[in-house]
């Protein structure tokens, strides 16, 4: 005997498979008759799976064997869903009634809201050069440059992608050096000149600077989201590479960089994410702009 017609052939033993099988008496076996194999199958015949298994999935049924009742009086001990739910409603009152007893005497005697916060941070005085322009601000010691010029000076150029330093959207320039605006605080550039997206045409002459005008040559963008602080990073390192300053994949950082080569370009630009993917035509506006001699 193989394995299934073993353990259906002790099934087929065990008194809850056998009693509805000889049972023509109550109600369940006939209920259950419907689905059942015919009654002449000797008992320790081997069944298949198939045949077999609704037979005994439905003889779990935990019914009092040896009752002759009707089947109606199943369906009277059945509980009804009216019943459950007067049942639950009941329940639900009954718990719930000492809490409401114990949160009244609290509603009446809780002291009236305080009208001033009393959390506010104390402001400082900020001054800042920005694009040209002196700033001087009432700032919160923790007041990051991102905020202070988007929120204060209300130059919503710069753009808040991550604000935690990943994406380079905030870039701007501060004191010619690019930075990323969510990651300072304002206060840690107290009188310093800080050039953002704004600041970088010419307002005297209403022209683009090379590196917007080269931007738009090259389709360097799409959404334009990282834009303003892709430009300020690029003007920034045509800056640094005229100043002489290697990067992470200068061959000898004791030496000039010879030329801005694509690689040099990508190394110095990694820290500004661009979504849209422009990344090849924001290299060949780079790449144009710096071989024009300063
Ligand atoms: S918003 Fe500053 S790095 Fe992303
Ligand atoms: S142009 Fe869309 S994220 Fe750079």
């Amino acid at each position: 005997m193989d394995g299934i017609g073993f353990a259906n052939s002790v099934r087929l033993r065990s008194p809850h498979c056998l009693a509805p099988r000889n049972a023509q008496a109550n109600g369940v076996s006939a209920s259950v008759s419907r689905h059942a194999t015919p009654q002449t199958r000797p008992a320790n015949t081997a069944l298949t799976r198939s045949s077999e298994e609704p037979h005994i999935a439905m003889r779990h049924i935990n019914v009092p064997r040896n009752s002759n009742a009707d089947p109606e009086s199943f369906e009277a001990i059945k509980p009804s869903r009216r019943k459950f739910l007067q049942s639950t409603v009941a329940a639900v009152t009954v718990s719930a009634a000492p809490l409401v007893h114990a949160q009244q005497p609290a509603t009446t005697s809780a002291p009236p809201p305080s009208s001033s916060p009393g959390t506010a941070a104390p402001l400082m005085p900020v001054k800042l050069t920005i694009n040209g322009h002196a700033y001087e601000m009432q700032l919160e010691a923790r007041t990051t440059l991102l905020d202070a010029l988007r929120e204060y000076a209300s130059l919503t150029g710069t753009k808040k992608g991550c604000d935690r330093g990943q994406c380079g959207a905030c870039t701007v320039i501060a004191n010619g050096r690019r930075i990323n605006s969510c990651l300072t605080l304002a206060v840690m550039h107290e009188g310093e000149s800080i050039v953002t997206v704004e600041g970088l045409a010419n307002t005297q002459t209403l022209s683009l600077s090379p590196i917007q005008k080269a931007f738009i040559d090259h389709d360097a963008f799409q959404c334009g989201f990282c834009t303003p602080g892709q430009l300020c990073s690029a003007t920034a390192l045509i800056d640094e590479f005229r100043a002489g300053d290697a990067s992470a994949v200068t061959a000898d950082v004791r030496l000039r960089p010879p030329q801005l080569s694509d690689d040099e370009i990508r190394e110095r630009m990694s820290g500004n994410i661009c979504r849209c993917g422009a990344y090849p035509n924001i290299v060949a506006a780079v790449k144009t702009v710096a071989l024009v001699k300063a």
